[in-house]
């Protein structure tokens, strides 16, 4: 696979691994590093050429380790570093790529940077790696009228070391992640150290949180943007795709490349998460000499409807194209409710995202679901560029919607008053062994959040030997996707077929592949000539393309 000059990320299947809930192997019910080192091989089978890990660094785990306290160390709870290189080595050993995750945005309030700035005075060195204002109105409200993404103020007012009620900090997300001050000097190169501290340990690229997030506008101003969850995220936003990013990643990216070897596929990688909208806006993130890639979430938003996927396909091919980047194609992550729920409703698959599915909201039909899920991956994986899985959508795990209240453990549920569930309903443990435990996700009965009776039935070891099962499906579908390369490929769309027909040709140097996704509800009729490579039908279908199915056929 690799050779000179091959830029391995351009076609990359990165697998996004969510550590508290991928496999724990000492049985306290939170997933950890020698767990996922045991589990490595399924993904080498499955067929990904690359692993995302989520934090695992040393954290009070209020934000599931999106809260960092130590950026160059392993929390207990996970292993420690030796795990990590263990995990490494054993994934080169397999052939996958290792991606982790770097927090820029916010520390933990218990990173010892925090906690210095708190024992200090207003003005001090130590306040100036935060954002620490005074407050409006004698100090009793806060300095503007910023919300947290997880509900509530932006700001949080401390008090001073001698007693009194003080200045407030700014955090975007939670109160306990304080955003860091990306004017000052000092974080850019602690952030950068930090990079190199991976890099060295041998790490093959960075997943970036909330990229567009580090650098506000000047004077922090009030914002008439009501913050719908990251969505709304645009240019307009005073804490969000300020231009001053696009200077840091550049610093980045000449770091990045320092670790390239030359002839060698060895590049190591940066991926931006940043919810910036128009896709033209986002495009500026992976201009050539700043990021790799950068996650197309308005991909993972749009419904499944014809007209509306044909246009954002197209959309963003063309924008990733004009500045010469592969496009990424994403369908759920550890953010957002699992597509093989939000595409089970089924007058219009919802956009619901961060705000979670609760037991009293309008249920999804789960076989619809599944269904369009299948339909919608056999899309995203013939589409040239770079694809994000997230752990256990290979076995079409729903959305757990039905979590009893008191297992939350996402901070968007207190914040926002108990008015949005949240995102523990895509994160709970995977399930490998129907009849083991805790479903094989540990040694014991426990796991961090209950799993639902139906992941039993879609465990990895029931789906395995099962030709028609959702794990066979993603098995074949990338088996031949690495086959054609179909990743490197060009896409033309096809015409002569019915309007609600996704139709699209993928041509690579290797072969010309036909897709058809049937978005409307007749079934459409193949030519017997066909020679069908698959289809995400389940058994028994053959001959015709269903509503909400795709097939992929041989130019
Ligand atoms: C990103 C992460 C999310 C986290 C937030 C704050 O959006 O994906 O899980 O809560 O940043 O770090």
């Amino acid at each position: 696979m690799a050779g000179p000059g091959r830029q391995w990320w351009r076609d990359a299947v990165i697998y996004q691994v969510y550590p508290r809930s991928w496999a724990d192997s000492d049985g306290d019910g939170i997933g950890d590093l020698p767990g996922i080192t045991e589990r490595l091989p399924h993904l080498a089978g499955l067929g990904v050429d690359a692993v995302w890990l989520s934090p695992f660094y040393t954290s009070p785990q209020r934000d599931g380790g999106y809260d960092v306290a130590d950026y160059r160390d392993v929390d207990p709870l996970f292993g420690d570093l030796a795990a990590f290189d263990a995990l490494v080595a054993r994934a080169h050993g397999l052939g996958l790529r290792v991606i982790v995750d770097i927090v820029p945005n916010h520390s933990s309030d218990a990173h010892p940077w925090f906690r210095a700035a708190l024992a200090s005075p207003p003005g001090s060195p130590e306040r100036a790696r935060y954002l620490f204002r005074d407050g409006s109105d004698e100090g009793r409200l806060p300095p503007n009228n910023w919300t947290s993404m997880f509900g509530g103020p932006a700001w949080t007012r401390v008090t001073e070391p001698d007693g009194t009620p003080g200045q407030w900090y700014l955090h975007m997300f939670d109160t306990s992640q304080p955003d860091f001050d990306w004017t000052n000097p000092e974080v850019r190169d602690e952030l950068e150290d930090v990079l190199r501290f991976w890099l060295d340990r041998g790490v093959d690229g960075f997943r970036i949180d909330v990229a567009h997030g580090l650098v506000k506008f000047e004077d922090l101003p009030d914002t008439d943007l009501t913050l719908d969850a990251n969505v709304d995220a645009t240019a307009l936003a005073p804490m969000w795709d300020q231009p001053g990013v696009h200077e840091i990643y550049r610093s980045w990216r000449r770091l990045a490349d320092s670790y390239a070897v030359e002839g060698e596929d060895a590049d190591r990688i940066l991926c931006a998460e940043a919810w910036v909208l128009p896709a033209q806006a986002l495009a500026q993130y992976v201009r050539a000499d700043e990021l790799h890639q950068s996650f197309n979430f308005e991909y993972l938003m749009t419904p499944w409807l014809p007209d509306e996927q044909r246009a954002s396909i197209t959309r963003s091919l063309a924008q990733a194209g004009a500045v010469g980047a592969p496009q990424t194609w994403v369908l759920s992550n550890h953010d957002v409710v699992r597509h093989a729920t939000r595409l089970g409703y089924p007058q219009h698959p919802g956009l619901q995202r961060i705000a979670g599915i609760g037991a009293d909201d309008p249920q999804p039909d789960p076989v619809l679901g599944l269904r369009r899920a299948r339909a919608a991956t056999a899309v995203m994986l013939a589409l040239p560029g770079s694809a994000y899985l997230f752990q256990g959508e290979e076995l079409g795990l729903p959305e757990a919607t039905r979590l009893p209240d008191e297992s939350r453990q996402d901070p968007t549920w207190e914040r926002s008053g108990h008015t949005q569930r949240g995102r523990d309903g895509c994160r709970v443990p995977m399930p490998w062994e129907g009849d083991a435990p805790s479903y094989g996700f540990g040694p014991g009965e426990r796991s961090w959040l209950p799993q639902p009776a139906e992941f039993g039935a879609l465990a990895v070891d029931r789906q395995r030997d099962d030709p028609g099962s959702t794990l066979s499906l993603y098995r074949a579908l990338l088996a031949v996707r690495r086959t054609h390369r179909l990743g490197l490929g060009h896409l033309t769309w096809l015409d002569g077929h019915p309007e609600d027909v996704l139709a699209f040709e993928v041509t690579s140097e290797d072969a010309s592949v036909t897709v058809l996704a049937n978005l409307g509800t007749d079934p459409l009729t193949l030519p017997d000539s066909a020679d069908v490579l698959l289809t995400s039908a389940f058994p028994g279908t053959a001959g015709h393309v269903g509503p909400d199915e795709t097939v992929w056929l041989r130019s």
